[in-house]
């Protein structure tokens, strides 16, 4: 099988580690792929959101399988553009067309959806310019803290949680006038939900769907879970507190109604659908809906699945997951993720990296990497490196992820020692 992985982060670098184990997988290319996942496959100097040379790359490559790893992409329609092509329309993609990716490409849709599916979330509003007054009324009715989310994409930033009600309703203001570009002109408000977050992930054929394992990333930069959010500080797989009783909870009140509502909507989703879930006293809740695999919580996801995943991502992708399996590790993964002095706000890129570090103990994602002109490996991002480690014993699993985290060296490297700290890990 010709395997495309679109993206170039610690996602799609996981995505093409493990699918390059597979038997049935001849040939790997990641566009635009990342020094890490050139040495697992072809990287191809293509942008993500250029659809017509990604698929003039499809069709002169034979390409069988296309991943698409981030949700830009999707959201923008990278999946019916190939399909409305007479030369892409069968190749086989993992990820939904621009109506499913409406679940993460719209905060007011995915709402909706839930609310008339019944599915558990918090209580919310709607608002844009034209009904603020409603929305201040809204804040006024409520409790602090205050949850703000811009309706569209803005890269994991749009979510705004205020204590006092004056700046809840400045905020509101400011978002509507743009302060998210045009992913705030439409916001959700709503209700806080006080409880412990975990994710929960599958991989749908439209019909029916495969469970992978569950994670819990750490968004926040500092140890102890405080200062300014990032795009992942690093995750645990499995999470002790998701016993059998709160899964069932979570597949019978969450998972099968998300599926069957899509599918009352005449959307047939194929791919991955993330659920950012709360759990609050014992009861699951959807925070958000993602229409593609988290980062770094597929660091810590992939090495838990024992089986060839290839075989499984084909069947989803041709609507067929009957007897196709998921077969589940019960080690513990753990990720750490290197990342540049100053991130998430203004950081410095291009110092080099020293990869001295033991390989049975961990293995390393690039995340923001590249090569310079010298040849020389260096940072390229915000998050760097995701160091991932497995073992029996989750305290084991994380010793080693944190002593590759000292050996490996960079200027400005910054990372936390505590993640799991939250967790019952043995
Ligand atoms: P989102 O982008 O929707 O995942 O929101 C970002 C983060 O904000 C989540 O991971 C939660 O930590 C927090 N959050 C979002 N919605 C709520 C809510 N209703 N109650 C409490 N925390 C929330
Ligand atoms: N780690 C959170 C995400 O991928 O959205």
């Amino acid at each position: 099988m010709r395997v495309l992985i679109i993206g170039n982060g610690g996602r799609e670098h996981a995505l093409a580690w493990k699918i390059s184990q597979s038997p049935d997988c001849s040939q790997l290319y990641i566009a635009p792929g990342n020094p890490g996942t050139s040495e697992l496959g072809e990287n191809i100097a293509i942008d993500p959101m250029d659809f017509n040379a990604l698929m003039a790359f499809c069709e002169k490559n034979q390409v069988d399988l296309v991943i698409v790893g981030p949700e830009a992409p999707l959201v923008a329609g990278i999946v019916d553009t190939f399909r409305s092509n007479p030369s892409t329309k069968d190749i086989n993609i993992i990820g939904p067309d621009a109506k499913g990716a409406q679940l993460e490409g719209s905060k007011a849709f995915a709402k909706d959806f839930m609310i008339r599916n019944k599915i558990p979330t918090a209580k919310y509003i709607e608002i844009t310019l034209e009904n603020i007054a409603e929305g201040y009324r809204f804040i006024s009715g409520s409790h602090p803290p205050y949850v703000l989310k811009a309706d569209g994409l803005a890269g994991g930033k749009g979510v705004l949680i205020v204590n006092d009600e004056a700046s809840a309703r400045a905020n509101l203001l400011d978002m509507l006038n743009g302060s998210f570009g045009h992913a705030s002109k439409k916001v959700v408000i709503e209700e806080y939900l006080n409880g412990i977050e975990f994710s929960v992930f599958i991989l749908s054929d439209g019909h029916q769907y495969a469970l992978l394992p569950e994670a819990k990333d750490y968004k926040r930069i500092g140890e102890g879970d405080i200062g300014l959010n990032t795009g992942g500080m690093g995750a645990v797989s499995p999470v002790p507190f998701a016993d059998d009783i709160l899964m069932e909870k979570v597949r019978k009140r969450i998972i099968e109604p998300t599926i069957s509502g899509l599918e009352a909507m005449g959307i047939t989703y194929r791919g991955f659908i993330f659920f950012g879930l709360m759990v609050v006293e014992g009861e699951p809740f959807v925070i958000e809906y993602n229409c593609r695999m988290g980062d770094p919580e597929t660091e810590v996801v992939l090495p838990r699945i024992s089986n060839d995943i290839l075989p499984i991502l084909k069947g989803a992708a041709q609507g067929n997951l009957d007897h196709k399996t998921i077969q589940i590790s019960p080690f513990t993964a753990t990720t750490v993720m290197l990342v540049s002095g100053g991130y998430p706000q203004e950081y410095k890129k291009g110092y080099q990296i020293t990869l001295d570090y033991n390989k049975d103990e961990s293995t390393l994602f690039h995340a923001g990497t590249t090569v310079n002109s010298q040849g020389q490996l260096v940072t390229s991002g915000g998050r760097v490196l995701a160091v991932t480690s497995i073992s029996d014993k989750g305290t084991e699993a994380l010793q080693r992820s944190l002593l590759t985290a000292e050996k490996i060296q960079f200027e400005g490297k910054y990372y936390r020692r505590d993640i799991g700290f939250d967790l019952d890990l043995i």
